[in-house]
């Protein structure tokens, strides 16, 4: 059975452009995969540690070694895997913050980057997938705009998914957002290239 892993990060949840778009994505895969499974993994309710020395340790050193501080620290990152590892496709909706991702997606992504796991000998693991994110922000960062110089989330989660072995990428850049505070036209600008992402 194929499966979609939608990741949200957005605190403004109703407000919210980023997910808006999810919320579509999710709606239109869902039409064209009857049989799939969608597992929803929002990042503002998953209370997310930061990686801290009992992290470290746990990931660092094989499960026999483990300190109970190490193997309780690593619980979260090994769940968080396994679920990215289950997923055939993958949707991330998220806002874009002081040019680059939230401060809770780059935890995620902290949880995620496991060497000796995800990463085996500089070698990403998790091929195969397909992978869209919807980047929501106040201003354009379209290609040829002004800005797209300070877009530095883009980069970024192309740089580090595809050194997870996630390099099928597409990314939606939902700038210009003209509703401001609350993302009402986010539908009308860019629920047509949403839709489309989820069809493909
Ligand atoms: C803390 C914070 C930082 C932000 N930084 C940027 C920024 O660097 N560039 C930008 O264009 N918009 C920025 N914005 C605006 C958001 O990206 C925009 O409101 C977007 O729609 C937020 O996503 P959401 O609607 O899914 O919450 C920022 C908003 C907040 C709250």
């Amino acid at each position: 059975m194929t499966s979609l892993l939608a990741i949200d990060c957005s605190p403004r949840y109703e407000h919210s452009t980023s997910r808006k778009l999810t919320s579509l994505f999710v709606e239109k895969w869902r039409a064209a995969h009857p049989d799939g499974e969608v597992v929803e993994r929002d990042l503002i309710k998953t209370n997310l540690p930061f990686v801290d020395l009992p992290w470290i340790g746990g990931a660092f050193t094989p499960p026999e070694h483990h300190s109970p501080e190490s193997a309780a620290a690593i619980k979260i990152s090994n769940d968080l895997v396994a679920e990215l590892q289950a997923a055939d496709r993958i949707i991330i909706g998220t806002p874009m913050y002081n040019f680059t991702i939230p401060a809770v997606l780059k935890a995620y992504i902290d949880h995620i980057v496991r060497v000796g796991v995800t990463v085996v000998d500089n070698v990403g693991q998790l091929t195969g997938k397909k992978a869209t994110i919807i980047l929501a922000s106040g201003g354009d960062f379209s290609p040829g705009s002004p800005f797209e110089g300070y877009n530095q989330a883009s980069g970024y989660l192309r740089q580090v998914l595809g050194f997870i072995g996630i390099t099928d990428l597409d990314i939606i850049l939902a700038g210009r957002e003209r509703a401001g505070l609350v993302g009402e036209t986010a539908i009308e600008e860019f629920g047509d290239v949403v839709a489309l992402a989820a069809a493909a």
